[in-house]
């Protein structure tokens, strides 16, 4: 992905915090939509086998219903599935600029492969449609024996071609989700996750639990979603009593049977995560989303227990607003990860602009007396005083001051011998003149 990296510039700190708000935005966008559709079309095409199987109409009916409500139409597919998707990639080429991980280019790949499952979901969806006018003009309207076989004939293979579309439709987005999960997680865990090559992401632990939280939201979502939409909102839609009970159950169960994993799973992902990016807003997002689910299981218990077809539209929310705590999770957790590589690039954005407004910017700012008030009471060149002797440390950022300004505007934990370092509070070019000034000043004497 050189060529996005070279499209992108050093940012502001704002800039770079406003692309965090528009990244979480394209994903709300984009994983519930894309999890509904898996979901819709897995569950689809499962009715549709057993309904051709069995010749029963009340599955072949729900296979259809389900795949029209979850696609909506084509120009959702587009602005839901793919636009957002082009727009993460866009948005995570930028925020990590110049960083040596491979998310946009694992982005990029997701992207493919959703698309063309997109495209494949779409057609098995109007197959579908096309193979279900072929056996209604058979079953009412033809009195002549041989356009009767022609018919059949014509319904069979558009079936046969709905099914084989969906099942390919179902490999590519499974596949390109997994590499989205992938690309997410190594965005997450930034510089602390050490894989190399696609298929060591892709079987990562980290990878592979978000994968099964990612699959198990999507049949309860899709479950919630189906009941919300054909017991709710539209409920005047459906015809008998008997299939209106098919689809309860249908629904209701594969919601139930996906939700009971979740929160086990989402306990362990909170434990996957570095301790260092774990934050107390990640974790409240997490424990947020756990409680959800389990209201959601009380909902789904009273629709298939007592029929208590209200609540469908409460779990339709409660289930929502779980994915969503959970992508502000991530979000989060993202945040942190990059935090010391975001102020590396908006410290760089700053050293262009006083380039470009002439020498002056910076040499206002005395890098000598900010270190001697802000620095000098902890640091000495050859002793160690609260923190350790410059001699020791200062090589390691020899030709990387950025990183040293990161970390005077930032301090991480580092050495364990010592206590961590208070945040001095600087400003960008404060910190930028003390790092110039260190460097300067002990050039000659740390060769
Ligand atoms: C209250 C004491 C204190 C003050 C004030 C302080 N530091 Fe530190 N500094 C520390 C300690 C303690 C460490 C060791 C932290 C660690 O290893 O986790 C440290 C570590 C460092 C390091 C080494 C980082 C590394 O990569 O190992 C640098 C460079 C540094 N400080 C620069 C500065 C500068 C510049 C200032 C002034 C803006 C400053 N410090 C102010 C206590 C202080």
């Amino acid at each position: 992905m050189e060529f996005l990296d070279n499209l992108v510039l050093p940012q502001s700190a704002e800039h770079i915090e406003l692309l965090h708000y528009m990244l979480s935005l394209v994903l709300i966008l984009f994983i519930p939509f894309i999890s509904i559709v898996f979901g819709g079309l897995v569950l689809s095409l499962n009715h549709k086998r057993k309904g051709m199987k069995n010749s029963d109409s009340n599955s072949l009916k729900y296979a259809k219903d389900v795949i029209q409500f979850v696609t909506v139409n084509n120009g959702v597919g587009v602005i839901l599935g793919i636009v957002p998707l082009l727009t993460a990639i866009l948005i995570f080429a930028q925020l990590l600029h110049t960083a040596q991980v491979s998310t946009v280019g694992y982005l990029t790949l997701s992207f493919l492969f959703v698309t063309v499952g997109l495209i494949m979901t779409y057609v098995y969806r109007h197959s579908f449609v096309i193979s279900q006018i072929f056996s209604s003009v058979a079953e009412n309207n033809i009195s002549d024996q041989n356009a009767i076989t022609e018919v059949e004939k014509l319904k069979f293979s558009t079936q046969t071609l709905a099914v084989q579309n969906g099942k390919w439709a179902v490999l590519f987005l499974f596949i390109g989700i997994w590499l989205f999960i992938g690309a997410i997680t190594t965005a997450a865990n930034f510089s602390k996750f050490d894989v190399s090559g696609v298929l060591q992401l892709l079987f990562s632990y980290k990878v592979l639990i978000n994968l099964l939280i990612f699959i198990s939201f999507a049949f309860v979502l899709t479950g919630s979603a189906v009941l919300f939409g054909y017991l709710y909102w539209k409920e005047n839609l459906l015809i008998t009593e008997e299939y209106k009970n098919f689809l309860r159950t249908a629904s209701a169960k594969t919601a139930l049977y996906f939700a009971v994993p979740l929160p086990f799973l989402i306990a362990l992902n909170l434990f996957s995560i570095p301790e260092s990016f774990l934050s107390g807003t990640v974790f409240f997002y997490g424990i947020t989303a756990l409680l959800l689910i389990f209201l959601g299981w009380h909902f789904i218990y009273m629709i298939l227990q007592y029929k208590k077809y209200n609540y469908s539209a409460h779990l339709f929310f409660t289930i929502i607003f779980a994915v969503l705590a959970l992508i502000i999770k991530d979000q989060v957790a993202i945040t942190n990860a990059t935090a010391t590589h975001s102020i590396v690039l908006s410290t760089q954005f700053d050293e262009m602009l006083s380039e470009l407004r002439g020498a002056g910017g910076i040499a206002e700012i005395s890098g000598k007396e900010l270190y001697e008030v802000r620095c000098a009471s902890c640091h000495q060149f050859e002793q160690k005083l609260v923190g350790p002797p410059h001699k020791d440390v200062l090589p390691k950022y020899i030709g990387k001051e950025s990183q040293l300004v990161a970390f005077i505007r930032n301090p991480v934990k580092i050495d364990p011998a010592y206590p961590p370092m208070p945040n001095p509070g600087l400003k960008p070019q404060e910190a930028e003149a003390v790092a110039k000034y260190l460097m300067e000043t002990y050039k000659e004497r740390l060769n």
